[in-house]
Order: structure tokens, then sequence, then C-alpha cells
């Protein structure tokens, strides 16, 4: 595979043919926050947290399924990116139910800790909440798709991984949401019980079902000031 030279924040860097820009800032210890991407699952630039400054284009671009290319200069953290990954969140947070101080996995919830890095506190924008009841149905699986960012990661993880298809996605616009068949509760019969699912989605929308008040998983938020 042939090497490819390109610039980084103002470094040169090299990568081989076929990377993405992610993957390159990655191996040089660049820090780009992600939501929808994993090593392990196909990209689908989802959500733009992860974009970046590409000289000569435009609009900012996903780093996450964008290839190099020879002599691209990228900015990953300029201001530009930093307000567009703060807007991004902030519509993400706009329809959120804001619930992470109960959420079982805010110790190791992405979104949470993505939030914290950017300094992302109340968004600015009107807030129009979008509630779904908690389905507990499953013994495997509680889906609390009021936290769901629509990463399609547990769609992904469960076809990909698992090699089930549980989940698609259902309605449109706001009403966007992971459904199972044509939006039927989440049942044993057609789960395998692998929690894949659990494990790739970044927030607290699919977790183990729990009893109330058990200690949360991940580390413990510590407030320093
Ligand atoms: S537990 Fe496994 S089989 Fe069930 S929905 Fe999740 S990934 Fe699919
Ligand atoms: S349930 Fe989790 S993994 Fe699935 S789309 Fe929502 S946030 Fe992403
Ligand atoms: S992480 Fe790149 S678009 Fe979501």
């Amino acid at each position: 595979m042939s090497k490819v030279k390109l610039t980084i924040n103002g470094t040169q860097v090299s990568g081989r043919e076929g990377m993405t820009i992610l993957e390159v800032a990655q191996e040089n210890g660049i820090d780009i926050p992600t939501l929808c991407y994993s090593p392990d699952l196909r990209p689908i630039g989802a959500c733009r947290i992860c974009v970046v400054e590409v000289e000569g284009s435009r609009l900012l671009v996903g780093s996450c399924h964008t290839p190099i290319a020879p002599e691209m200069v990228i900015q990953t953290h300029s201001p530009r990116v930093l307000e567009a990954r703060k807007v991004i969140l902030e519509l993400l947070f706009g329809s959120h139910c804001g619930s992470c101080m109960l959420c079982n996995k805010a110790n190791v919830c992405n979104l949470r800790s993505i939030a914290a890095d950017l300094e992302v506190g109340l968004p600015r924008f009107q807030l129009r909440k979008r509630f779904h009841p908690i389905e507990d149905v499953s013994p495997y699986v509680q889906r609390d798709l009021t936290k769901c960012v629509l990463c399609w990661r547990c769609i992904r993880a469960c076809q990909e991984i698992a090699k089930q298809s549980v989940y698609a996605t259902g309605y449109r616009g706001f009403d966007s949401k992971v459904i199972v068949d044509c939006d039927v509760p989440l049942d044993k019969e057609v789960c395998r019980d692998c929690g894949i699912c659990i494990t790739y989605c970044p927030t607290g929308a699919l977790t183990r079902p729990t009893k109330l008040g058990k200690e949360k998983p991940g580390k413990s938020l510590v407030i320093t000031k």
C-alpha cells in the first residue's frame, strides 16, 4: 500500500492509501471526538461530531469516513471546527432527556464525556424534548430511546457482528427512531442475548436491565472545583 503525505494541524504526517483522516489522526495521537464511528463497524457518517476542516473544501468534512489524499491540509481543532462540534452537541441535547445524573451509563457515556471536553452546557436553542417510554420487555436489553442519538451503532453491531437483524430505523425527521419489526418492543424471541448492541451504544439508550440504585459502571465523575 503506497504512502500518502499530508499535513494535520501544521505537522507533516503520513498515512497509507485507503486510510481515513480519523485513522491517520489517531495514529498520530490527535484526538477527534466520535459518536457513530467504531473501528469494528462500517462507517456511515451519521453524527458529524468528527468534522474537520480540509483546505480547499467549502464544507467541513466527516473525518471518520473521508479517505486521505496526497497533500491534504487538515485542521482538527480550529475555532470553526470546535464551534461546529458544539452546535452538533447542543442540537443533540436539545431533544435529549438530560437525566444524566440518574443514568446507569453516565460514567461511560461518550455523549456526556464529549460534552464535558467541549464545555457544552445548556443548549442555546429552543428545546424540544423527545420522550419515549422505557422498554423493559426483554430480559436482556432495556431500551430507553429518549437517550438515543440515532448513531446506528446498535443496528450495525447487531447486523455486522451479532449477525442478526433485530433493529432498523423507522419514521422520519424528528420522529425517527430505532425500531424492532414494525415498532414493537424488543422481546426475547428475536434477540440472541449477546449484549453486543449494549456494548456499542455510546449513550445510556441501551443497558442491561438493572435494579435501581445499583452501582454505576465506569469511572466516577470527579469535580475539581
Ligand atoms: S443482544 Fe445481540 S441479538 Fe439482541 S438485539 Fe442486541 S446485538 Fe442484536
Ligand atoms: S440505541 Fe444507542 S447505539 Fe442505537 S442508535 Fe441509539 S444511541 Fe446509537
Ligand atoms: S463519528 Fe464521524 S460522522 Fe459520526
